[in-house]
Formats: structure tokens, sequence, C-alpha cells
């Protein structure tokens, strides 16, 4: 799902003015604090901090890919991971995933419009005595059994 978001500016330029203009080594501090801010690093949050920064788009786009802390695409107030691992596969995971498609309507790597989830999809996470494990936010969720994803996310 392709999500329209809108950028408040003005949480933007609230976070750039704590920042000296033109100091170039702010530059993973400021991004920091946009991703902190919105979640993601929206493009108008990294055209803004390197205007700010005086330095090129393109630094600022190739440290924001760097760091597998920055996210260049939404990402919901609550981070959902499906580990799709042996265990957790043969023991139903993949109808986690499709629960979770069918209930908010997000895929894998998916954000929902109201940007409350995002989906994924993760490797052995080694609890498989757990199986099937979802994570919320970094909580485990246990032998979580279809149809019941929605609630338990509910539950927190
Ligand atoms: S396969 Fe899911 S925790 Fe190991």
């Amino acid at each position: 799902m392709t999500i329209a978001h809108q950028v408040d500016r003005e949480k933007i330029d609230g976070i750039l003015n704590r920042y000296p203009h033109g100091e170039a080594s702010s530059l993973v501090h400021l991004l920091q604090e946009m991703q902190a801010a919105f979640n993601w690093l929206p493009p108008e949050t990294i055209r803004a901090v390197a205007d700010h920064l005086a330095v090129p788009l393109t630094k600022a786009y190739s440290v924001a890919t760097f760091y597998k802390a920055f996210s260049l695409r939404p990402r919901g107030r609550k981070i959902v991971k499906v580990c799709l691992g042996t265990s957790c596969h043969i023991r139903g995971a993949s109808i986690v995933v499709e629960d979770i498609r069918q209930g908010l309507g997000i895929g894998p790597g998916e954000t929902t419009a109201d940007m409350a989830y995002t989906a994924e999809v993760v490797n052995c996470v080694g609890a498989c005595a757990l199986a099937p494990v979802v994570i919320a936010d970094e909580k485990y969720l246990a032998d979580v059994k279809p149809g019941t994803i929605l609630k338990r996310l509910e539950k927190g």
C-alpha cells in the first residue's frame, strides 16, 4: 500500500533550529532526530537537513541509506515482525502473515495508512520453542495461533 504522507514543516524547523547552520558534522545527529520524530525519514526531512547544514543532498542520502537505524520508507508506530524461519513456518507463520494482510490490509514491508502498524518478516529469531513467533515492538508473542494475532496486538 502506498501512503500519502504529510510532513509537518514546523516540526522539521523546530528540530533544525536547535542546530547551527552549516555545521556538517551534525549530519548524523540531525538525521537521528528526524528519524525519532517521524519514525522514518521522509524525503522532505533529508532535503531540509542537507540545506540547513549546507551538505550535498547526495551526501545526506548516502548517510541515510548507510545506517540501518534509518528508514527511508514510512514506518508505523508499532513494528510487527513475523518470524518465517523453518520452525515458525511449519507451525503456521504464513497464516499469521495472511491474518495481518486480511486484518490490517498490509503485507510485509508495508505500513497502514494511519501509520499505526508496519509489517515485516524476519528469519529465525532464536526462539523456535515458542513458534510461531511474532515480535511486536520488541515484545515476543509466542505460539501465535491462526486468527489471534490482531487481538494480541491490540492487547499490546
Ligand atoms: S524459526 Fe522462528 S524463532 Fe526460530
